[in-house]
């Protein structure tokens, strides 16, 4: 790292740690001369879990968007009457499936990993162990290795590639038991992944939102975000060269208390006390 002003007393530190301690308007010039930003205009998508909520918004809005081809790929593919649309069969907790979708797929520049599942209850005891290999399997592992497995394909391409992770607020508040591990995990994996591919020039943008109108949280009675303006919301990130998408007011205090006092984001702690 290049020490950019001679107001900083940080830069002599010589390593990707003064990532941590660099005052912000450092790390907004670092931004601007090595941001990748990915147009969505040409590009081909692999949208995970599409006949879903937000995957099929994602579907149809990356068309909208100007994208050439958008892979849907969903463990029963449905047809879609769009020639732009190509349905595949992808179970992303199976390997043989992450292993023939990346070998029947190899143009693709996009890869969205929205395929989720929600658990019944929110006590991380009470779970059955069925129902945690589940999370674990799909929210995290399946991502995972399926941006594995398309992480060759992408960097070959020499830029314009992205992997967008569907995460949760609930990565940050831990209230909804192994659904919240589950995506804080992915959270972490998005960070280490985003670090491993910028050098090939692959942008990888994880995203946090809180409750969105759709059939995982039918159950809410709280506000929720319209699908379609969270999909606008990723993909205008996504062309802006940002790293992380906040969707809603929900993931803006969510972030924000990773740095609070326990108590003060969870106050039954407290009433304990
Ligand atoms: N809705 C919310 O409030 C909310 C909030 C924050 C984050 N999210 C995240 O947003 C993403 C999309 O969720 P959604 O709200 O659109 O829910 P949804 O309507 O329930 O869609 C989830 C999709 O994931 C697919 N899926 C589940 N297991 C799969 C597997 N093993 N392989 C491939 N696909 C699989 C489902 O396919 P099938 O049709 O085959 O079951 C379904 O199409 C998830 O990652 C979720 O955690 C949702």
């Amino acid at each position: 790292m290049t020490c950019l002003s001679y107001e900083c007393s940080h830069c002599c530190v010589g390593s990707d740690v003064a990532l941590l301690i660099l005052p912000r308007r450092h790390q907004t010039a670092e931004k601007e001369k090595d941001t990748i930003m990915t147009s969505f205009t040409g590009a081909i998508v692999l949208v995970t879990g599409a006949n879903g909520g937000i995957g099929a918004h994602f579907v149809r809005e990356s068309l909208a968007r100007g994208a050439a081809k958008v892979y849907a790929t969903a463990r029963t593919p449905r047809e879609w009457d769009d020639e732009r649309v190509v349905p595949l069969a992808l179970d992303v907790t199976d390997a043989e499936s992450i292993r023939a979708a990346a070998e029947a797929a190899p143009d693709v520049t996009i890869l969205i990993n929205n395929a989720g599942v929600s658990a019944s209850s929110p006590g991380i005891l009470t779970h059955s162990d069925e129902e945690i290999r589940r999370n674990v399997e799909t929210n995290f592992l399946g991502p995972l290795f399926l941006t594995r497995a398309f992480a060759p394909i992408l960097a070959a391409k020499g830029g314009s590639t992205a992997i967008i992770d569907i995460h949760s607020a609930l990565a940050w508040y831990a209230v909804a038991g192994i659904y919240s591990a589950t995506k804080a995990a992915l959270w972490s994996a998005t960070n280490s992944l985003r670090l491993e591919l910028q050098p090939a020039g692959v942008q990888v943008v994880g995203v946090h939102v809180g409750y969105v109108d759709t059939a995982m949280a039918a159950h809410a009675t709280d506000p929720k975000l319209d699908t379609a303006e969270l999909v606008s919301t990723v993909i205008d990130a996504t062309e802006a060269g940002e790293f992380e998408v906040l969707a809603d007011d929900t993931s803006v205090r969510a972030k924000a208390g990773l740095s609070a006092p326990l108590e003060a984001v969870y106050p039954q702690l407290a009433a304990r006390g």
